[in-house]
């Protein structure tokens, strides 16, 4: 299958996986990579240039496949030395860049200059619209189902990709609920040109998680996620856990009045418990609603293969069948 994102990135199957917070580490993206996908290590996670250099370094050793860093930019007052990051990313020959969380406009000159393609991850048109006109090469279109930071406008893929198709010429993917081929023919079908995973790729053989993490994805079904942090826009879609309801009930209480600090108890520093520890109850994490579409732990290359193999038969029989019927 070639599309103009497997083109884009010189990669086999148009399949991204997401910068994931402490889970994104060399093991996965190599995996991912080496699979024909995108594999993106996350550059937060990493939290200094010298670290990020010496993981990008660790994932070269993996595979000689193309992958990426992802480039989340956060609204806090202690900013990561992202110009940094930037500088590790284009001296160590990284290809491709994810950014999320905020306009990547002061890194793209840089960025662009030394060759590197950049996808934005976006959750509204509007925002697409404006990587487009800054000079990003594609988008990731995040839809309300996805796992993390959904936005706040709360619109699903079904909707957001036919929009973001009728407005962009840049190419982007569906990002948020994919799991399957019949995900990657839908968005295929919607305008999209391949599809972004978090949560599946979560629950793979080389996500370095704890299985603990593992084994709450594959119980969880659809109606097993919440949102928190909405009162602050910063909304935030998690698994539901204990320190979720603890929060939620917080949230009730305080209102409009509630400030970061009073449930920053169930959000701060909770990834390394989670992820590493295997302390599933331990505060919000980020889980999409597509936990409800997964049911086993499949390696990442059995599950890349897995959907390509589908597709063609979903594209070259289903489709095919009910459309000559
Ligand atoms: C545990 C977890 C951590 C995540 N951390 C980040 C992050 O640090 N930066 C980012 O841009 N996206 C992050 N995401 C979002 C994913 O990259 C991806 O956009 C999202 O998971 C897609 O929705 P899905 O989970 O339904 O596949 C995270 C997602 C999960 C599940």
């Amino acid at each position: 299958m070639k599309t103009r994102i497997t083109k884009l990135f010189n990669i086999e199957h148009p399949i991204i996986q997401g910068g994931m917070h402490y889970v994104g580490y060399a093991e996965l993206a190599a995996a991912v990579s080496n699979a024909g996908g995108l594999g993106i290590i996350t550059g937060l996670t990493q939290g200094t240039p010298e670290k990020l250099a010496n993981e990008i370094a660790r994932c070269k050793e993996m595979t000689d496949k193309p992958f990426g860093v992802n480039l989340t930019f956060l609204p806090i007052l202690n900013k990561p030395d992202y110009a940094g990051m930037v500088r590790v990313i284009i001296e160590s020959g990284v290809k491709v860049v994810e950014t999320a969380g905020n306009n990547p406009v002061e890194y793209l000159p840089a960025l662009k200059d030394a060759g590197v393609k950049v996808i934005h991850k976006c959750t509204a048109v509007r925002h697409a619209l404006k990587a487009q006109a800054i000079g990003c090469d594609a988008a990731s279109i995040d839809g309300f189902e996805c796992g993390d930071h959904p936005g706040e406008d709360d619109i699903p893929n079904m909707i957001l990709l036919p929009r973001a198709a009728d407005e962009l010429e840049i190419p982007f993917v569906a990002s948020g609920g994919m799991a399957d081929s019949r995900s990657l023919v839908a968005s295929l079908a919607m305008g999209a040109e391949g599809i972004n995973m978090g949560t599946r790729f979560l629950a793979t053989k080389e996500a370095p998680v704890h299985e603990n993490v593992k084994q709450a994805i594959l119980q969880a079904t659809e109606l097993d996620t919440r949102l928190v942090m909405r009162p602050l826009r910063n909304t935030q879609r998690v698994l539901a856990n204990t320190a979720v309801e603890r929060l939620l009930q917080t949230e009730r209480e305080l209102g409009g009045n509630i400030k970061f600090e009073d449930i920053a108890s169930e959000v701060a520093g909770v990834y390394p418990r989670v992820m590493q520890e295997g302390a599933v109850d331990a505060g919000a994490w980020s889980c999409g609603m597509v936990a409800g579409l997964i049911n086993d732990i499949p390696s990442c290359m059995e599950l890349i293969d897995r959907i390509m193999h589908d597709a063609d038969r979903l594209i070259l029989h289903r489709l095919l069948d009910i459309t000559c019927e």
